[in-house]
This record gives structure tokens, sequence and C-alpha cells, in this order.
């Protein structure tokens, strides 16, 4: 049998802000009867994964293109893999049968098909909805547990501040910096979110950083005694007015630049002189780094989910059409929480 294959590709190299005539929506016929020799396994996409890093793989160069296979250039014309969760509909790989539910590197459309060593498990749902295994149980997750655990290591009473607090990671940094005994602020781009992050999601406190004028002076008023614990999601200004808030040996987990992804000429410039003298560490990471810990990580969320303490915050468009309206809203700051596109129904 064939299907008709719709998928998302970029037209050219986007090396500004995303517009929607960057991308165009292809279809292509896609046979479903498999050579039994082929060790092929196809899958139906049912939720996929909507990240600000794809920006820059669709750059026409970036340094994050040569250091992970997650983040090579994307070829304008062709698929865009991602992260998802979709269903086995025909399969020649002895590991695989037709009705699994997996997750893995799926692709921003309709149908992905794996070749034999492509990334694709078997999902354990555990009785969690599919979507959650793209985000909070999924890469953003593992990125905000692996960045506040194993580089920051909070100490109750400690002060955290995360920005792009509402947005994917950051929201669940705060719920667990939260859960660790924490002082924890955040900053967002919206009134609406920062009431969300106050009300909602149990954060001390959070302001919107569009408003303020002198960001120095803000953190200073919400952190008087210092910052211990900055998750960066944004780099640029707000990076250097953290290191010059920071307290003697503070920690911070670079986990991406996102006002830097649009300009290639921005770079934040924070004084290694505090970082020296206060014995600052920054360090960048990449989630995929610690799949060593990912068993720990699904434990600990899931146990937290059950129990209530955490709370999960999803943004999910329909349809494989809304991928490039879905992705430039993340540079637009209108998504709340994880943004995820729902391609089908299982
Ligand atoms: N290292 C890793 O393994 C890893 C894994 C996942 C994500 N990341 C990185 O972590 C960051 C957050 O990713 P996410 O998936 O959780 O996305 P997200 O926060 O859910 O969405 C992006 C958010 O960034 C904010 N934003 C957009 N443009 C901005 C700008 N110019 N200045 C400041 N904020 C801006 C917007 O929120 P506001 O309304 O607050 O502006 C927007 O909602 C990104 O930098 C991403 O690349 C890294």
């Amino acid at each position: 049998m064939d299907v008709v294959n719709r998928y998302i590709t970029i037209n050219n190299h986007v090396n500004g802000a995303p517009q929607d005539s960057d991308f165009e929506l292809k279809a292509s016929p896609l046979a479903l009867s498999l050579d039994p020799a082929s060790n092929v396994v196809i899958v139906k996409n049912l939720y996929v994964s909507i990240d600000p890093y794809q920006l820059n793989r669709m750059k026409s160069f970036s340094a994050s293109q040569k250091t992970s296979d997650f983040a090579v250039a994307i070829v304008p014309g062709q698929a865009i893999d991602t992260y998802g969760v979709g269903k086995v509909v025909a399969s020649t790989n002895p590991e695989f049968d037709k009705g699994d539910i997996v997750v893995g590197l799926l692709n921003w459309g309709e149908f992905t098909v794996i070749k034999a060593g492509g990334m694709l498990n078997k999902l354990n749902t555990m009785g969690f909805p599919l979507s959650y295994h793209v985000g909070i149980l999924g890469f953003s997750g593992l990125a905000a547990y692996a960045g506040l655990f194993e580089i920051c290591k909070p100490k109750k009473g400690e002060k955290v501040f995360v920005s792009a607090a509402l947005g994917s990671v950051g929201n669940l940094v705060g719920q667990f910096a939260k859960l660790s005994g924490c002082y924890v602020v955040g900053c967002a781009g919206s009134k609406e979110k920062v009431a969300l992050l106050k009300e909602k999601l149990g954060f001390d406190d959070a302001f919107n950083y569009r408003e303020e004028t002198d960001l120095n002076s803000t953190l200073k008023s919400y952190f008087p005694n210092g910052i211990d614990i900055y998750f960066d999601n944004v780099g640029g200004e707000m990076q250097e007015v953290a290191v010059s808030n920071m307290n003697i040996n503070g920690r911070i987990a670079v986990c991406g630049v996102i006002s830097e992804y649009l300009d290639s000429e921005k770079r934040a410039a924070p004084s290694m002189i505090e970082v020296i003298y206060k014995r600052i560490k920054i360090q960048g990471f990449l989630a995929g780094d610690y799949l060593n810990i990912f068993g720990d990580f699904l434990s600990t969320t899931c146990d937290h989910l059950r129990t209530g303490k955490i709370q999960p915050l999803e943004d999910i468009s329909d349809g494989v059409e809304s991928i490039p309206s879905a992705f430039i809203s993340l540079y637009r700051g209108q998504n709340i929480g994880k943004k995820i596109v729902k391609i089908a129904e299982e």
C-alpha cells in the first residue's frame, strides 16, 4: 500500500528570524510494503518536538553544526529530523513490530523511514500521555535535570535564577530547584508568563525582562544577597548581568543562548575578572551528554508527576502544516512551556 507523506522542509538557509516563507510543505508517495531484506522501520509520527536549536541547523553556517550529530546542517529541500513519538506501521527490523509505540529521531512530517542503526526505541509510556515523552520526559526534561543537578548541584537555601523561565526547559529547572529547597526567581517575556510562574509553578518571584531598562539593577533588587546558581537559556546581556550578580563559588549552566541565535554578531561578554575572583563555574552542556542518568531522571520526574509535585506545561499545535508557525512562535516568545506538534491520533 502507498500513503502520501507530507513533511516540512526549508526553502533556503535561514540566517535571521525564521519566517513562514522559509518553509514549505512537501508531499511524496511512500510505499508501506517493504523488501524483507531491507531492515527498515516505517513510523507514523504522532508527536514531534519543536526546539530552538533547529534554527542553528538551518543557517548556512553555525559552529554548532560541527560539534554534535544532532546538530548537523539541514539541507534545504530535505526532511528535518527531530525527537518524537510515533507508531510503527511497517517493519522489517526484527526489533520492531507493527503497532509498537516508539520514541526517537523522527522528522517534521507524517511518516519517518528509519534504517538499521537509526535512533529508535520502544516506548514504555508508564501511563503518561505520549506527548510527555517528547518534552518533560524527553530531552527538554533531561536538559533541565542534568544542567541543574549535575552541573549546578543545588543546595537547600541557595538562590537560583532561571531565564526563559516559562519555556520548556526553564519551567522545569525552576520546579526542580524549588523541590531542592532553593529560592527561585525566573524571568520571561510577558506579564502573563510572570503570573504563571508565580501562581501556577510556585516560583518565589519572577519579572518581565522586556519591561526592565536596567537589568543589572533588576537582578540586584531580586537578589540583594547575590545569585548562587544561574541557569542560562538566553545568553546575551542577561548572562553578563547574571555574572555580575553571582556569589563566590556560583555555578552557571549554559543550556542555550537563544538571544544570540538570530544575530551571529551578538556575543555575551561577561566580566572574566568576576568569574576568576568569585571562582564562578560556567559550563555549557548538551542533554545528550547525560544519557547515563536518563534512568534516574525518568524515575525522579515520573514520581514528581504522579505525586503532583511537578506540573507539566505543554503547548501543543495540531497537524504537520502547523510546524512552521509552531517553530516561529519560539522566537516570538509565544509558547507557554514545551512546544510540540501533534501530527496524528494514535
Ligand atoms: N543544551 C541542551 O541540550 C539544550 C536542550 C534543550 C534546549 N536548549 C536550549 O535551551 C533554551 C530554551 O529551550 P526550550 O526548548 O526550553 O525553548 P523555550 O524556552 O520553550 O522557548 C524559547 C523561549 O525563549 C525565549 N526567547 C525567544 N527569543 C528570545 C530572546 N531574543 N531573548 C530572550 N529570550 C528569548 C521566549 O520566551 P520569553 O517570552 O521569555 O522571551 C521563548 O518562549 C534554548 O536556548 C535552547 O536552545 C538546550
